[in-house]
């Protein structure tokens, strides 16, 4: 099968931490088609003081350039993950910020060590009511997240939905990050995978595995829908088949918090 969609990856050359060289750019296309992908999304990292459209497309016209003088079939399509700033739906609205192929869909990523913004629950609704959809790229790396998993569940209720990491189902990513992915997928909440590949090397390792795991928990249909079916309607702009969501566990279930490991560190 070669007909796996990737909404999340740094694949353009010399922009952000993902390739440096329009060479290693190739080599991460060979290894996403070698996966089975036969589209991506390209979505470097943009916000304050970074990347804007114009160099995002201009990066990306030549990769496409590139790869079809070098006959790779692989379709990268324009997008970015932009980090979360109050001024998000007003810079969307004067076409400072790519969504991902020019859906209504956009990746929207929040702080990893830092507690929430105050204002993201308001942006995030702000930005559904206008009729966008937030993406969250990869929650399992959010401390907030992880310390109050409830957090994800107020998200969603506010119009997001989440994108998590093919690595944290193998655990590549840590065994908190692993539970939380595990908690998102019983509750409904785990809408999108993607490979977040910066380079042609480890997580895509991690697909195979991940794919093979996660058809354990869901089934072959789910590894489809998440593979391919889903992603391909979110990039053509088609309406997204959704189950409802429930709430994941109670806060402390996922994250060992300091106290218990101060606990254990006394022998309590
Ligand atoms: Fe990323």
């Amino acid at each position: 099968m070669s007909d796996y969609v990737d909404i999340h990856t740094h694949i353009l050359p010399a922009i952000d931490d993902g390739p440096r060289t329009m060479a290693e750019s190739v080599e991460l296309a060979r290894t996403l088609v070698s996966a089975g992908f036969d589209t991506v999304v390209a979505t470097p990292h943009t916000g304050e003081g970074q990347s804007e459209p114009a160099l995002i497309l201009e990066r990306l016209q030549e990769l496409q350039v590139e790869l079809k003088r070098l006959g790779i079939p692989l379709e990268v399509l324009p997008g970015a993950e932009h980090h979360i700033e109050p001024a998000t739906l007003e810079r969307l609205r004067r076409g400072e910020i790519l969504t991902l192929n020019n859906s209504r869909h956009l990746l929207l990523e929040l702080p990893f060590f830092q507690p929430l913004p105050i204002y993201t629950m308001q942006l995030i609704s702000d930005l559904s009511a206008a009729g966008y959809v937030p993406v969250i790229p990869h929650p399992e790396r959010a401390t907030a997240l992880l310390e109050k998993p409830q957090l994800i569940f107020e998200l969603y209720r506010a119009g997001a939905l989440f994108q998590v990491t093919w690595g944290a189902l193998t655990g590549k990513l840590g065994p908190e990050a692993n539970r939380l992915v595990k908690a998102m997928l019983a509750a409904n909440l785990a809408h999108f995978f993607a490979t977040d590949a910066h380079h042609a090397g480890t997580r895509l390792l991690q697909l195979e595995k991940a794919a093979a795991l996660l058809e354990q928990e869901k089934g072959s249909a789910f590894v489809t829908e998440v593979l391919s079916t889903r992603p391909r309607r979110l990039i053509t702009g088609r309406l997204l088949e959704l189950p409802p969501a429930e709430a994941p566990p109670e806060r402390g279930a996922i994250k060992t918090s300091f106290i218990s490991r101060f606990r254990r560190t006394i022998g309590h």
